[in-house]
């Protein structure tokens, strides 16, 4: 079976990309299930109610996310009641949302979703590894595959957890730095890697955002408030392949698709 993943959606340009370019991305690829992440997909900061059921209805079977995912408070509600939409597992309790969902699938696959964020030069968060230790040991015994989005700066901390959990999920794909990494490869134990999917929304920007603004920050140290940047977007990601009796990935490609407006 076949699963698609789309790095960090960046606000209308983003949803756009996503709009143009996954029809033909299902045409190749025929996935089973689209996972996506949209802690940007709203104005490039959070989500909202509209846009996450905006994207859903395109096709994304879950929506993961990352540090951004509180900024709109009025969406704490959906993260709640939403099985379809997750929030990073390892905030602390009481945090609102969920981590971790298990889905079936048009096929009967039973497809576990974990979502984790990094702590290496980001918030000191419960320790990730340790969270999905216990997440990825509860689901093996409710899910034919699992997949684990993680959410972090440091690649070393990535890769690390891509070794971590080598052999007990079918795939580890890394998301928050917004650019592509070119180091997919299958792990030994057959765990699907990717230290980061890169970001779907506007090649003319930095990392989503117009390029004076953030340029003027680094000049001048000042906060300003950040913009979208518009023109020419791309969808990047991977499509994975897995052996759904064994749970462990066959494939791992790079997708790095301009949309045509
Ligand atoms: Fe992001
Ligand atoms: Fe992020």
């Amino acid at each position: 079976m076949n699963l698609i993943f789309i790095g960090d959606i960046v606000g209308r340009p983003g949803r756009r990309a996503v709009k143009t370019v996954l029809p033909e991305l299902v045409h190749t690829y025929k996935p089973d299930a689209i996972i996506a992440n949209g802690e940007n997909a709203a104005g490039g900061l959070g989500l909202t109610q509209d846009t996450a059921e905006e994207l859903l209805n395109l096709g994304i079977t879950v929506l993961t996310t990352g540090n951004h995912v509180w900024k709109k408070k009025e969406f704490y509600r959906f993260l709640e009641d939403n099985m379809r939409v997750l929030r990073p597992a390892n905030y602390p309790p009481g945090a609102p949302g969920k981590g971790a969902t298990v889905i079936q699938l048009a096929n009967g696959t039973r497809l576990g979703v974990v979502n984790l964020i990094g702590r290496v030069f980001m918030s000191p968060l419960d320790c990730p590894f340790r969270v999905a230790d216990s997440i990825v040991t509860e689901l093996e015994e409710k899910c034919d595959l699992i997949v684990v989005d993680f959410h972090a700066e440091a690649t070393s901390e990535k890769i690390a957890m891509g070794w971590f959990l080598d052999g007990r999920v079918a795939c580890v794909v890394g998301t928050h730095t917004h650019v592509q990494t070119a180091d997919e490869r299958i792990l030994p134990g057959g765990t699907g890697y990717i230290s980061d999917l890169g970001m779907t929304g506007p090649i003319d920007s930095v990392l989503g955002v117009k390029t004076d603004i953030i340029i003027d920050r680094f000049l001048k140290g000042l906060p300003k408030q950040f913009q979208i940047a518009q023109g020419p977007t791309e969808l990047c990601g991977v499509a994975v392949t897995v052996d759904e009796s064994t749970g462990r990935a066959k494939a791992i490609n790079r997708i790095k698709e301009a949309a045509l407006l």
